[in-house]
This record gives structure tokens, sequence and C-alpha cells, in this order.
């Protein structure tokens, strides 16, 4: 496995694959690697020649005192674990690299990045967007691969795409859960055992709405309540969002209807965890 930090040979890397004709997969990541992120890498390895993750810690999507400066970093631990899923390539470069003196420019999508994290985290979309742009530009993949975990951002992901006619498939991957149903993330290293427990209340509360669904109800307002009630039986999670929306255009319901994205933003301490659910109705 190669591991490439100068955005030239990355550059260089992904013509020479190119030319022999290879397919290329890219699985972007912010590193701290977990068994979700190496389900994204099986999943592109097993339909791509060759298979590129870039881990870069993007300052651009943090926003004024988030957590970019603590966010967990391990590259050799991240190099060993890529290595055993068959990646070929780290592509980790650098911030300088990625944002010389001078940069500019920035990508936004409209619209889909107002609600959700969009409203409690002011320009992370902006940053994502931009920096997945440019890793797009670099590694040239004929597939990129997201997780279903980060739903807002897999949306806004692929409304880029669309609209700036980039040419390549955008592929999602469910959820990734521990056995006790709590999702997966390089965040989780900051909880507490206490908040670890506690924090088994996001899918909890997904599964009860879910089960309510299941059972016939459908209206949202009912849904949501049945949500934040049994998230604020644990004292130590207080909610930043409840939200029931349009899986696709990720709209407010009233009325469950059709594709349905339950999802939420829970807080415990300083740390903020999301999960989210799909119903079809
Ligand atoms: P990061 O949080 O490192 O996540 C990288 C990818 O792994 C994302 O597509 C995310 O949705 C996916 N992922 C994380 N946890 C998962 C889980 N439990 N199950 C399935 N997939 C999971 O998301 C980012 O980085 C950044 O915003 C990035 C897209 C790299 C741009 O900087």
């Amino acid at each position: 496995m190669l591991l490439l930090t100068s955005i030239e040979d990355m550059v260089a890397w992904t013509r020479a694959t190119r030319r022999e004709g290879l397919s290329i997969g890219l699985v972007p990541t912010m590193g701290y690697l977990h068994e979700g992120h190496l389900t994204l890498m099986r999943t592109a390895k097993a339909a791509c020649d060759r298979v590129v993750v870039s881990i870069f810690v993007n300052p651009m999507q943090f926003g004024v005192g988030e957590d970019f400066e603590e966010y967990p970093r391990d590259l050799s631990r991240d190099q060993a674990l890529a290595a055993s899923v068959g990646v070929d390539v780290i592509f980790a470069p650098t911030v300088r690299g990625m944002y010389p003196n001078g940069f500019a420019s920035a990508v936004e999508v409209q619209g889909l990045t107002d609600g959700l994290c969009g409203a409690a985290r002011p320009g992370h979309f902006r940053g994502v967007t931009t920096v997945v742009c440019k890793l797009l530009n670099i590694v040239a993949p004929d597939n990129a691969y997201f997780g279903q975990k980060d739903a807002q951002q897999v949306a806004v992901i692929r409304r880029m795409v669309l609209d700036l006619n980039m040419l390549l498939t955008v592929v999602t991957v469910p959820i990734v859960r521990e056995a006790d149903g709590l999702a997966l993330s390089s965040r989780n290293v900051y909880l507490s055992p206490e908040d670890r427990q506690a924090a088994l209340v996001l899918f909890r509360a997904l599964t009860a709405a879910q089960a309510a669904v299941e059972a016939g109800e459908r209206d949202a307002t009912v849904l949501r309540r049945l949500m934040i009630e049994l998230i604020a039986q644990e004292p130590r999670a207080e909610v930043d969002y409840v939200a029931i929306v349009d899986n696709l255009n990720l709209q407010p319901l009233e009325k469950l209807e059709g594709a349905c994205l339950l999802a939420l933003a829970v807080r415990f301490g300083k740390t903020r965890l999301i999960d989210n659910l799909v119903v079809e109705v």
C-alpha cells in the first residue's frame, strides 16, 4: 500500500492508473478509522480495480469552537487498518497543500444545507463540499463511497455531483453499528463510560419511532414527541435536533409518506452525536 502526501504524486498515480485502464474507487475520510470506514473500503474494493482512501482532517468544515484541534488522529494505526482491507493508496495531504496561500474558492450547495446539521453548524457543508470537490478532482475516481451515517452529507454531495456534472457514481453505504446499536463514529472516543452507555438512547429513540410507524402512526409531530420524550429520560443527553424529513429533499414532513428520514443530533457534554433511520411508508 502506498502512502502519498503530495497532491502532485497523487495526480501522477491517478493518471498512470487511468492509462492502464483500471477503475478507481475513492473513500474520503478524516481518519481515525473504524469498522464503518472499513466497510466503505471493502465495498469499494469489491467494485473497483484500485481503492484510494483519503485521510484529511479538513479545517474548512469545522466551525469556531468546534473540535478541529482535538479531532483524533493516528496515521500509523490507520495505515495498518486500511492495508488489512486491501486499500491500494492512502492519500493524506497537508493543510498547506490543500489550502495554500491565496486559496479563495468554495463549492456551496444551497437549500439542502439549511436544516438539520447545517442549521447547527453554519459553513460546515460549504467546507465539506469544497474539500470533497477537490478530492474528486485530484483522484478522479469512477466511484466515491459515503456512509448513510451522515445522511445530509450524502444528500448534499449527490446534489453537488449532479449539479456540477461531475463524472462519477456516488455510492451510499448503510450505517455500521456496535452490537448494542450505537452508530460507529470517530467521535465515540470522546465519550466517558457513562456517556457511552447513555448514547444508546439515540438508536432507542429511532427504533421506537420506527416501531410506531410500523404500527400505523403517520403524524410527524407525534413521532417527534415520542423521540424527544424518550431522549429526555436520559439526563446526560441534550437534544440538538430531532427531525422527520423527506429522504430526498430533506424538507420537514407533517405526515409520513414515501421514504422518510428520522434524524437526530444529541449532545453528551461537549460531544455531539448524530444518527438516523430511513423508514419507507
Ligand atoms: P468521516 O467522519 O471520517 O467519515 C468518512 C466516511 O465514513 C463518511 O462517508 C461517513 O458517512 C462514513 N461513516 C462514518 N461512520 C460510519 C458508520 N458508522 N457507518 C457507515 N459509514 C460511516 O464524513 C467525513 O469524514 C468528512 O465530512 C469527509 C466526507 C471526509 C469530508 O471531509
